[in-house]
């Protein structure tokens, strides 16, 4: 069994997610990182670049939306390191379209990457942390999923869904000392908000009270926060970290 404390984070190599594991490494974590198999060698170059050993990243190579071959390589991984202490679903991606313009594969790619699984990733973890009656589940949603985002119909359906699943998870975790809780981030300095037209960045940036985009840093503090013994009382909680862009 693994002696560090053992973290699964899905869309590890992400802007958001590669902050998350930064910190988790930091803070003493293996980590069990979720990747899409695609470029070659990609999750080598990336563990190069943030400069972690090999020991302290286990990979899983997979498409999460798989549901039978994915569950396969989570469970093996669990059983590999033994423990699994917390869960980070941070694996989400956007396909930005007015509603009457929206394509119904632009629906269900959302739908299934941010959504569907939640059910593929948590069940087997979930299931580890009854078994050790201690765990910390975070998932990360979106600002976007509390107070709607024109033009984000589809992902802000899932991202509002993500916080359902927690309070439910929630409530079915405690019993065994299993916190689930959601980090909500606003507009955040990573290529997927990049990736949105120059006008377009900017005018959201206009509408925030901090008047500026969110570094991936303060997001994944936010998680760090949740995991650690500081945020063992908090669960079925929503923490936005967004601003000010969205005050409930
Ligand atoms: N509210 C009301 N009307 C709006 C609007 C808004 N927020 N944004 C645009 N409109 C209007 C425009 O003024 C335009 O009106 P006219 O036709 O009268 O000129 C009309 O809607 C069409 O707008 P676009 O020209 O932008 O339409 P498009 O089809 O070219 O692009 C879009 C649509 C791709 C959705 C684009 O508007 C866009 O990118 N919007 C931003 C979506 C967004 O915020 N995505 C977040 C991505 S990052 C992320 O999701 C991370 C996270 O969690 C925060």
């Amino acid at each position: 069994m693994s002696e560090k404390k053992v973290a699964l984070v899905t869309g590890a190599l992400g802007g958001i997610g590669s902050e998350i594991c930064r910190q988790l490494v930091a803070a003493g974590y293996k980590i069990i990182a979720t990747v899409v198999p695609r470029e070659e060698n990609r999750e080598k170059q990336w563990l190069i670049n943030e400069g972690f050993n090999e020991s302290d990243v286990r990979f899983i190579l997979t498409d999460l939306t798989k549901h039978e071959e994915a569950t396969v390589a989570i469970n093996e991984a669990i059983e590999a390191e033994g423990r699994v202490d917390v869960l980070v679903n941070n694996a989400g991606i956007t396909r930005d379209a007015t509603f009457k313009k929206m394509t119904f594969e632009q629906w269900t790619q959302v739908i299934d990457t941010n959504l569907k699984t939640l059910f593929t990733v948590t069940q087997p973890v979930f299931l580890k942390m009854l078994e050790q009656k201690n765990g910390r589940i975070v998932n990360i949603s979106s600002v976007n999923g509390l107070k709607g985002q024109f033009g984000q119909a589809n992902y802000s359906a899932t991202k509002a869904g993500i916080i359902g699943f927690s309070k439910a998870l929630a409530q079915e975790g405690a019993r065994s000392n299993i916190c689930v809780n959601v980090v909500a981030p606003g507009y955040t300095a990573t290529p997927m908000v990049t990736a949105m037209r120059e006008e377009v960045v900017k005018s959201i940036e206009d509408q925030i009270p901090l008047q500026r985009l969110a570094r991936p840093e303060e997001i994944a503090a936010a998680v760090l926060y949740l995991v650690s013994d500081n945020g063992a009382y908090i669960t079925g909680e929503t923490l936005s970290v967004n601003g000010g862009l969205y005050m409930q």
